[in-house]
């Protein structure tokens, strides 16, 4: 249910409802903001459905469990990227684990996984009878191999439908996930992004029949990362919190506490992990741990979430091949700037919670926000600005064009930002 709160019952609901720490933030909100909340949606926390069937197999060592959740006499088709994994000794401890499996290879799945690139799994999946797929790598691996378990059991004619037409998966093999980057998530979500190279589209789908049925996180298989893949992961799982807290007020106090907790690590911990020069177990396992539960839908419950900087972000990558995490760096902070006013108390909750801002014009807190986040973003090294990588003004219509070719107007689930929009966002990120 939604609410449009006016003046007077604004602040009398406010006091009555929120807690401690926000009633600080209101009382320092001026006359300005009282003006602002007069549009400031306010909504119940929404009924919701939580289901997370994936059995997580955390710590040291735990590649070696696999064979225990492997189905007996079934032939497995192992999945992994461009070769990270024999580097680092995860390869070894996945054959090790493999046994007396009957096994298939499928390696060379690139960063943000190619549909073309995909498809002859499907060829081994037949002649082999493969009838579980273990996905060893990152998000692109692990969404990767979701694509190719739904497209396995697909019954039209291509399944790239999935993406451009959202056809309903009825049914898909069976995954199960080793994550040797933590940053998106997929390991305990049921979301694959997908892109096709011919057309230049990077899209999405989403169903619980591609959920993992196991996902092993191993800190120590992060020690290999180079920094920037550090940076990335803990970039792209910080937005991944901001899509789903940073929108409208929905009362939902376990949501807004634990996108807070997992925020403050990223941050602290996260940092951390970027600056030190040798790795240690136990802040790598926390930024493991945080990354998972930034986009395993738990906070997403009952509030409502965003994503419009992730839809033109993937158009960014789409056009420019920029990595996932630094064109939602680049977003972000337009997003943030265009909605500071109709965001105000988000924001404001965001910079106070986070930032330790506390400055009483609620203004110059929503500007100090922006500009910690950004500088957050740029102190891991990754730049914010599209002139920055080469990118001039005329991305601004490539995206909107793009984003017109596959039907995206309304971008995100908050409402409040539009194809339309986009000029205006992306216009401060040149
Ligand atoms: O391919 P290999 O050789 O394994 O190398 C990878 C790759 O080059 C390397 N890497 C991974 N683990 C490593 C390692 N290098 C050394 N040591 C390790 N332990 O890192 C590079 C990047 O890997 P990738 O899997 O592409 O990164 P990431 O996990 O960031 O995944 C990005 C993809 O996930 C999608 C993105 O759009 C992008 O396509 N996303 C998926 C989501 C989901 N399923 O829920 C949500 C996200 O918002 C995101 O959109
Ligand atoms: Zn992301």
């Amino acid at each position: 249910m939604l609410y449009v709160i006016k003046f007077s019952v604004c602040l009398i609901f406010r006091h009555i409802r929120q807690p401690v720490a926000n009633r600080r933030i209101n009382r320092r909100i001026s006359t300005k903001s009282f003006i602002l909340c007069y549009s400031v949606k306010q909504i119940a926390m929404k009924n919701f459905e939580f289901y997370n069937p994936v059995r997580i197999l955390f710590g040291k060592g735990s590649i070696s469990k696999i064979n225990k959740y492997l189905p007996a006499g079934v032939p497995v088709l192992f999945m992994y990227g461009g070769g990270s994994i024999k580097k680092n000794g995860v390869y070894d401890q996945v054959l090790k684990t493999l046994k007396d499996t009957e096994f298939y290879e499928f390696s060379g799945v690139q960063p943000n996984p190619v549909y073309e690139q995909l498809m002859p799994a499907l060829d081994i999946i037949r002649e082999k009878n493969i009838g579980f797929i273990l996905a060893v790598g990152g998000g692109s691996v692990i969404d990767g191999a979701k694509f190719v378990a739904a497209a396995a059991c697909y019954k039209g004619n291509d399944p790239w439908e999935i993406l451009s037409k959202q056809v309903r998966v009825e049914k898909a093999l069976p995954i199960g996930a080793v994550l040797t980057l933590p940053a998106t998530g997929s390991e305990m979500n049921g979301n694959s992004v997908i892109t096709r190279a011919s057309v230049n589209h990077k899209l999405s789908f989403g169903t619980s029949k591609v959920m993992p049925e196991f996902s092993v996180l191993d800190p120590e298989v992060t020690y290999s990362l180079p920094k920037n893949q550090i940076a990335n992961g803990v970039i792209d799982a910080f937005i991944h919190v901001l899509e789903q807290y940073l929108t409208y007020p929905s009362n939902a106090e376990i949501q807004d506490r634990f996108a807070e907790s997992i925020l403050l690590v990223l941050k602290d911990t996260g940092s951390k992990v970027y600056a030190d020069p040798e790795p240690n177990y136990d802040d790598r396992a926390n930024f493991m741990w945080a990354a998972t539960n930034a986009l395993n839908t738990s906070i997403s419950m009952g509030v409502i979430s965003d994503w419009s900087t992730h839809a033109i972000g993937h158009e960014l990558t789409a056009l420019y091949g920029l990595d996932h995490a630094v064109s939602l760096a680049i977003v972000l902070p337009g997003v943030m700037y265009y909605l500071r006013e109709k965001r105000q108390e988000k924001l404001a909750q965001f910079g106070e919670h986070i930032w330790g801002i506390t400055s009483h014009d609620p203004q110059v807190a929503i500007a100090e926000t922006i500009k910690n986040t950004e500088q957050f973003f740029r102190c891991l090294g990754v730049k914010t600005k599209l002139s920055e990588y080469g990118i001039g003004p005329e991305a601004i219509d490539k995206v909107v064009k793009q984003l017109g070719s596959h039907g995206a107007t309304v971008l995100g689930g908050a409402g409040d930002v539009t194809i339309d929009d986009v000029p205006a966002i992306l216009g401060t990120r040149i």
